[in-house]
């Protein structure tokens, strides 16, 4: 996955915007970054192994007056990190430059066929063929027709921006990786994620694909791949500047994680019809009571948030819901029913393992809705519909907001399921979504009361190799997501494990060296999650207790305690999420990791 970013401007001087919009995309890949920018007679290309601010460093005495621009940061798929290997990627004379987010499966094929036809290469790269194949085609067409010609041969999938020297225009086109167009005064924009360009504009248009199109100072046109012109409206974004800015925090991540309290009333709020306190739920592709069971499909933090939501769907709706990883769900031979809900989540509708397991489901006949967080995303478009998320730009490549805003939803979206079934009745649908209104306020408490405990067990957690993080029922998710988030930003190997099934293995591994972090809060299994913490503590092994109520004799057994505020039973997993969240950030930080843009990920993972 990679960043890219174009812009048309008759205000000219771009470079510094172009490096601007590339730092707020440097959350989708941040091995190498790079500009082209038209100048009088030819193209600038300027590219670098590294982030951003290294380019820009490379940049900053470099004077290029420029009306169009594109830029690049990259998350390497074919071929390492390095200079060649950066984009934008350049034709045999210089006189086009490209950059892609994508992966171009013919190309090995297509470079031996240009190789043959006399062009160099000089990158290892799949990208790189596009540029060359334009190239031949610009030789015998207008330059809209040697893309679309072009963009036809390829295989695999693409979000293209392409520059020529002999114009002020920015030809883009689209399959399979996201690509928006935003329009402003005298000026277009073009790039994978709106942030990118939310300075200057949110009127936006979302390309689909198989769309193609040139953008100039007065807006855009847009075809199709046969060539046929399509009118398309834009749209107004709602995001503000300042949710795609730290707004004063050392990172994004501590940023989003403070932002959870109100990334979940906004998400709910709209959501429940305050006079009789009831859940409204806008758009479901099955009628609740012909739902015969839920088959859930995400990855990473979305997948553990569907196992919670498992939790929901079965006690609250009394639907059997299973969860699949999206990527193994693809290869399996499933058995799905038109009568099976099939639930996508994702925070970047961008995941390419779950746009390819939703994909098989619909092809199986199976109903489904998309739970995501980013407008106008691959899978908001390909699921039959779509319940969105109100949690904002989460740029930490950690997913925090997204997480406890999917599980509010899915929270809200069981009980209303329970309702339309006659599972629960008025008044006990009432009293659970008055436990889920009351959940911000108790977050924000629970942050000022425990955040600085909360820090010093991160910054202590530092200095181990390994961590276990322990819990039973709702809570075994969150002991997966807790060791997740420790994993991928701190680098210590952390293990997500079911308490009940540490003495079958992994007890074996305890000692003074290894931390255990348990999730004890009020539950009908706390007197079994007290028993294991035993078997820990006569094995010398260290823990930590996430608590809620008075236990003195939890508090005898651990090391250090995090007190979380007493919420409905079903409502733990998230609150309890957020000081893991926080014990990870401050292990990274401490350690002096970049908390942010982690070592080999990428916000959102549109490759296989
Ligand atoms: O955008 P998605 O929710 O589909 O992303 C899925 C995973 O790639 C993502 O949750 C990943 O695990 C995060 N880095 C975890 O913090």
């Amino acid at each position: 996955m990679c960043g890219i970013i174009g812009i048309v401007s008759d205000k000219g001087n771009l470079k510094e915007r172009i490096i601007e919009g590339l730092k707020r995309l440097e959350y989708r890949g941040y091995d190498s970054a790079g500009v082209a920018l038209r100048k009088e007679n030819g193209i600038f290309v300027r590219k670098k192994k590294g982030k951003v601010s290294q380019l820009e460093e490379e940049l900053r005495e470099v004077e290029v007056n420029s009306r169009v621009g594109i830029g690049h940061t990259r998350w390497a798929t074919h071929g390492e990190p390095s200079d060649p290997n950066s984009h934008p990627h350049s034709d045999c004379t210089g006189r086009i430059a490209l950059v892609h987010n994508g992966i171009i499966e013919n190309y090995p094929q297509l470079k031996e066929e240009l190789r043959r036809r006399g062009h160099n290469f000089r990158s290892q790269t799949d990208s790189e063929v596009i540029a060359h194949l334009v190239e031949e085609e610009a030789s015998r067409d207008d330059f809209l027709e040697a893309v679309r010609r072009a963009v036809n041969r390829l295989e695999g999938s693409f979000a293209l921006v392409i520059i020529n020297s002999d114009e002020d225009a920015l030809y883009i086109a689209r399959k399979d990786s996201p690509l928006v167009v935003g329009l402003g005064e005298g000026e277009s924009f073009v790039a994978s994620d709106i942030p990118a360009f939310l300075p200057w504009t949110n009127r936006v248009i979302f390309l689909e694909n198989g769309e193609i199109g040139r953008l100039s100072f007065s807006g855009v046109e847009i075809y199709d791949f046969q060539g046929k012109r399509k009118e398309k409206k834009p749209q107004v974004i709602g995001w503000s500047l300042a949710q795609a800015e730290k707004g004063g925090y050392r990172h994004f991540m501590l940023k989003e994680i403070h932002e959870q309290a109100k990334a979940i009333s906004d998400t709910i709020g709209p959501r429940i019809e305050r006079d009789t306190n009831s859940a409204v739920i806008e758009d479901l592709p099955l009628a609740p009571r012909h739902i015969k069971d839920v088959l859930i499909l995400a990855c990473g933090t979305s997948y553990h948030a569907g196992l919670v939501g498992k939790f929901y769907f079965e006690e609250l709706a009394g639907l059997k819901t299973d969860v699949d990883y999206a990527s193994e769900f693809r290869y399996r031979r499933p058995v799905l029913s038109p009568s099976t809900l099939v639930v996508a989540i994702s925070q970047s509708g961008e995941t390419a393992d779950t746009i390819g397991a939703l994909r098989k489901a619909k092809e199986m006949g199976a109903p489904s809705l998309a739970i995501c967080n980013v407008v106008g995303s691959s899978i908001t478009r390909e699921a039959d519909s779509v319940l969105y998320t109100h949690a904002g730009p989460e740029i930490s490549v950690a997913s925090t907001k997204a997480f406890t805003t999917q599980l509010s939803l899915l929270y809200l979206l069981a009980v209303y399921l329970g309702r339309e079934r006659g599972k629960i009745d008025r008044e006990q649908e009432s009293g659970l979504l008055s436990q889920l209104l009351s959940l911000p306020s108790k977050i924000e408490h629970m942050l000022r009361e425990q955040e600085e405990k909360i820090r010093e067990i991160g910054v202590d957690l530092s200095s181990y190799n390994d961590a276990l993080y322990l819990g039973r029922h709702l809570n075994y998710p969150i002991a997966l997501e807790g060791a997740l988030k420790l994993k991928e930003i701190s680098y210590i190997h952390a293990e997500g494990y079911p308490a009940g099934e540490m003495k079958h293995g992994p007890i074996a591994l305890i000692d003074e060296n290894l931390p255990t972090v348990f999730i004890a809060t009020e539950s009908k299994v706390l007197d079994k999650v007290r028993s294991n913490m035993e078997e820990i503590k006569s094995r010398r092994g260290k823990i930590i207790s996430l608590l809620s109520g008075e236990h003195p004799e939890i508090e005898e057994l651990s090391d250090g305690v995090i007190k979380v505020p007493l919420v409905d039973e079903y409502l733990f997993p998230i609150i309890n999420i957020i000081p893991l969240q926080l014990i990870a950030y401050y292990a990274a930080d401490f350690l002096g990791h970049d908390v942010d843009q982690p070592r080999n990920l990428a916000k959102s993972v549109t490759v296989e």
